[in-house]
């Protein structure tokens, strides 16, 4: 790898420049938000199915206001737009559309971010979010062999008996869910405040991630690790901030899901920039989308972004394709044909 920050023509689909099409590098989805994924087409088809009035005249009319100076004026659009999102056959219609691109984008398994606290104040069930996410991802397995599961993420800017009630909600069919996650607005709510919710997820048998390190400082990072007992850390980025944090990280191989295209769009341009530091530090970095349908690129995309804006040569482009797939969550045989699939596709 070189560190040297000038544009490389190589990469992948991002710029039409590619010598080698990152979408056919075979690889995990760690950190996707699927509402990240209604796309302003999806929003206007959605709207007009349940007849729900837009603020917005049409699809250019929304797509304008992509214009984002931090994590809450993206977060203020993001819940805006989810109100088109009513049935189940909508949150199936998401997860397809979002699946049927992933699969275009070379993502053999994906495990999905869901924001329920979203949804339910507007009277929709969790049985109708979980029902339509669920067939999605059956019929996904089944067409192209996508393997995977769904994560439900707590909205940390929502009270924690919120997100107490959330969890209980759906405990009877914890076997849905793989995993519980911590998102929404960061700076000024700690992980510490999810500590009991995230023990009771544990004693659930759910696995356990949380943003952190994204806008909020690496002491958050330190918190999500200690006090939720976190396998993974989404963002983390901002832990290149703390040299202790880093050398933890790095001895306890604790992954970090970074995404790219999100960290330039919320004018995060130095945690964009901080990539080639994260991975000369040893960090296990993985590569991911957060939100594509309001970030400009899917996953293939964010792979070919850092490929051309860092110089990264196949062999590390297969090495976060690697990560993504050790730092899954899938079994031990999956995980080993998949990283049997990187394996060929570095061979070709
Ligand atoms: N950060 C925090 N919360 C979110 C994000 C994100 O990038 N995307 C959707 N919810
Ligand atoms: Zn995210």
């Amino acid at each position: 790898m070189s560190t040297d920050a000038s544009p490389a023509p190589r990469g992948g689909t991002h710029d039409g420049v590619a010598s080698r099409d990152l979408r056919s590098l075979p690889k995990a989805e760690l950190h996707l938000h699927i509402e990240g994924t209604l796309e302003p087409e999806l929003v206007f088809a959605l709207a007009e199915r349940n007849g729900i009035p837009l603020p917005y005249a049409d699809v250019a009319e929304l797509r304008a206001r992509y214009a984002f100076d931090g994590l809450q004026s993206f977060l203020d659009l993001y819940y805006a737009c989810m109100a088109v999102l009513v049935t189940e056959q909508d949150f199936y219609d998401l997860a397809l559309a979002y699946l049927a691109r992933a699969h275009d984008q070379g993502v053999r398994h994906a495990e999905i971010f869901f924001d329920p606290q979203a949804h339910t104040p507007r009277g929709i069930s969790i049985d109708t979010v979980l029902d339509g996410l669920g067939r999605a991802m059956a019929d996904a397995a089944a067409r192209w062999d996508i393997s995977g599961g769904l994560i439900l993420c707590f909205l940390r800017d929502r009270p924690v008996a919120e997100a107490e009630r959330t969890l209980e909600s759906v405990a009877p069919r914890a076997h849905d869910l793989l995993g519980v996650g911590l998102d929404s607005a960061e700076d000024g709510f700690p992980p510490s405040l999810f500590e009991a919710v995230f023990g009771r997820a544990a004693e659930l048998g759910l696995h356990r991630v949380a943003h952190a390190g994204e806008e909020g400082p690496p002491a958050y990072v330190a918190e999500a690790l200690d006090l939720l007992g976190v396998e993974r850390v989404d963002h983390g980025v901002r832990s290149i901030e703390d040299a202790a944090l880093v050398q933890r990280l790095v001895a306890d191989r604790v992954p970090l899901t970074v995404c790219p295209l999100s960290n330039r769009r919320l004018n995060a341009e130095s945690s964009f920039q901080a990539l080639p530091r994260l991975l000369e530090a040893g960090l296990v970095v993985t590569l991911n989308s957060d939100d594509p349908a309001y970030f400009g690129g899917y996953i293939a995309d964010n792979y070919a972004v850092v490929a051309d804006e860092f110089a990264l040569d196949d062999t590390v482009l297969a090495g976060l394709a690697r990560n993504s797939i050790d730092a899954s969550f899938a079994s031990p045989d999956r995980r080993a044909a998949l990283l049997a699939e990187v394996a060929a596709w570095s061979a070709r």
